[in-house]
């Protein structure tokens, strides 16, 4: 029996709680499946920890997770630490620390699931982005001169290497030709006239190599109105840091809404651990009321069995989600339901169990 070492860093607000059902989750997979188990490692990391400590985690934080297999993550953020300490200080770091740089997340309607788009149903909205996720406008470079002054002079660095885009572009192609899927590209050539300009010339030059893999490369401000308008347009996306931000939020808007919302932070060349999450944040407003959705860390601990190598059962997960939704059964309130969060755990596992 193979066990894999999962560390688990519940974070901040309603991480905690929705963590909880992920865990509960990949534990009746396990049960069920019967040919790997987990063993889980807690990490107490966060804004509660960064009170105490001055720090979101220990300096030596990264080297304690090296020798995991997979980093599951509950969500970041809390008043009383800015959030721009509490996303760098942990998030990004763990992302950039083991270059985790294709952020892969499904924007998927399932059936049942509230959309708020008059004519689209699941049939319509069916994509997957491939978010960059180790550079770009999120590297965090810059300067903040003459502060408090008149003068005040504020410069926010994007960073684009040839290498960066590569990787990712690349990493999109493979996708789409796996899947016979078309690949579009997000970016803003026409105004971001080095970053964005090169972005373009390097998603042409990659796809050189995939004459098979139709593409189409929109302006991120005509991609966000087409996602509305016509979401079946999108099938693989591949786009920067911060559109990929942006649009999967939106994304998520469509697709049932931030409590279904999952995300897979990939090193493709499994170096370092990948971390997976929901890509809502700690909505403070609902921490402790047992009421947030847990189904987007259940989807996040589904796309970690698919990289463990399990992808059926990435599939059963989806399709139970989408069950429960069908027959609106164990759902919480986002989702017109009054389920707890445990509860809403519940009934997942139960649903999981029954299609045996
Ligand atoms: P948020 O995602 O926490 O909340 C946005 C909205 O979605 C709220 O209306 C909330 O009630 C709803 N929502 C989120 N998760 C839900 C769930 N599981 N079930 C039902 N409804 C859900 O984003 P917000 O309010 O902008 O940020 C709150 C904090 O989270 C901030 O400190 C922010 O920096 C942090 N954050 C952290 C992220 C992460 O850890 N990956 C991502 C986004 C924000
Ligand atoms: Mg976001």
């Amino acid at each position: 029996m193979k066990t894999y070492q999962i560390a688990v860093i519940p974070g901040d607000g309603i991480g905690p709680e929705v963590m909880r059902e992920a865990v509960k989750v990949l534990n009746a997979v396990s049960a069920l499946d019967g040919g790997f188990n987990f063993e889980f490692t807690e990490y107490p990391w966060g804004c509660e920890y960064y009170l105490k400590t001055g720090e979101m985690m220990p300096e030596d934080g990264l080297e304690r997770l090296k020798g995991s297999d997979a980093i599951l993550l509950g969500a970041v953020g809390y008043p009383g630490v800015p959030d721009h300490i509490s996303l760098r200080g942990l998030l990004l770091k763990l992302r950039r620390g083991f270059d985790q740089y294709v952020n892969l997340r499904p924007v998927k309607l399932l059936e049942g699931a509230p959309c708020p788009l008059k004519n689209a149903g699941p049939e319509d909205i069916d994509m997957i982005f491939v978010r960059e996720n180790s550079e770009g406008e999120y590297s965090g470079q810059g300067a903040w001169l003459y502060p408090d002054s008149p003068q005040e002079i504020v410069i926010q660095d994007a960073v684009f290497s040839r290498k960066g885009c590569e990787r990712v572009i690349r990493y999109a192609y493979e996708l789409a030709r796996r899947e016979g899927k078309t690949l579009t590209s997000i970016s803003k050539g026409n105004a971001l006239n080095y970053s964005m300009v090169f972005w373009d010339q390097v998603f042409e030059e990659v796809g050189r190599d995939y004459p098979d893999v139709e593409t189409q490369s929109l302006l991120v401000d005509a991609a966000a109105m087409f996602m509305i308008k016509n979401p079946k347009r999108f099938q693989v996306v591949v786009t920067s840091n911060l559109f990929g931000d942006i649009l999967t939020d939106l994304g998520a808007s469509i697709s049932g809404g931030m409590g279904l919302a999952a995300g897979a932070n990939l090193d493709p060349e499994r170096r370092y651990p990948s971390m997976f999450e929901p890509i809502h944040g700690s909505a403070p407003r609902m921490a402790g009321k047992g009421i947030a959705n847990p189904l987007a860390s259940i989807w996040a601990a589904g796309q970690l069995l698919d990289h463990l190598g399990y992808p059926q059962w990435y599939t059963r997960i989806v399709d139970t989600i989408e069950k429960m939704l069908k027959e609106n059964n164990g759902l919480t309130k986002d989702l017109g339901g009054s389920a707890s969060t445990s509860a809403c755990g519940d009934a997942f596992v139960a649903m999981l169990s029954d299609r045996i």
